[in-house]
């Protein structure tokens, strides 16, 4: 079992977009562990984004993300990680394969809908930027013992 950060960002949100994007994390077999949507301070946003900190688009990535509320998730399940990126697709909307989420809604460069720990290091770092411990929640699907063979359900 893994744990990941995803945020639908302030694009996926205005475009009402954050059913869809739930519903594909979790028709795939991962499960949400914690969701809440809010306004993101400027400091939330930077300790995010700190490994981008001096790039050319660190200081539009912070204004973008601060801009308007977003939706940010624990997400739970086996190889939570790696499934979440395979979903988003690749970072621009225009290299995003169909069939992605990426992929599909958008062909933007800073518009692109969703974002997901790259790492597991990534992920221990920033979910406790937007959850406490007890926001976010394990549990056990009722359908576990159909979506996750053996080793996968621990
Ligand atoms: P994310 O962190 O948002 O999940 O996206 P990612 O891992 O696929 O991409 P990353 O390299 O971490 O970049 C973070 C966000 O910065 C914007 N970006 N713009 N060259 C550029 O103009 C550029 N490169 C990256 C994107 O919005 C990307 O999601
Ligand atoms: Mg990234």
């Amino acid at each position: 079992m893994e744990r990941t950060f995803v945020m639908i960002k302030p694009d996926g949100v205005q475009r009402r977009l954050v059913g869809r994007i739930v519903n594909r994390i979790e028709e795939k077999g991962l499960r949400v562990a914690g969701l809440k949507l809010l306004s993101m301070k400027e400091s939330q946003a930077t300790e995010l984004y700190s490994v981008h900190k001096g790039k050319p688009f660190y200081d539009g990535l912070v204004k973008f993300v601060t801009s308007s509320p977003v939706v940010v998730m624990v997400i739970e399940g086996a190889y939570a990680i790696k499934v979440v990126r395979a979903l988003l697709g690749a970072t621009f909307g225009y290299d995003a394969a169909p069939g992605t989420i990426r992929g599909d809604f958008g062909t933007s460069k800073g518009f692109n809908l969703v974002h997901g720990s790259d790492s597991p290091e990534s992920a221990q770092r920033e979910i406790p930027i937007f959850f406490r411990p007890e926001e976010v929640v394990a549990w056990s699907p009722a359908d576990a013992n159909w979506v996750y063979e053996g080793p996968e359900r621990a």
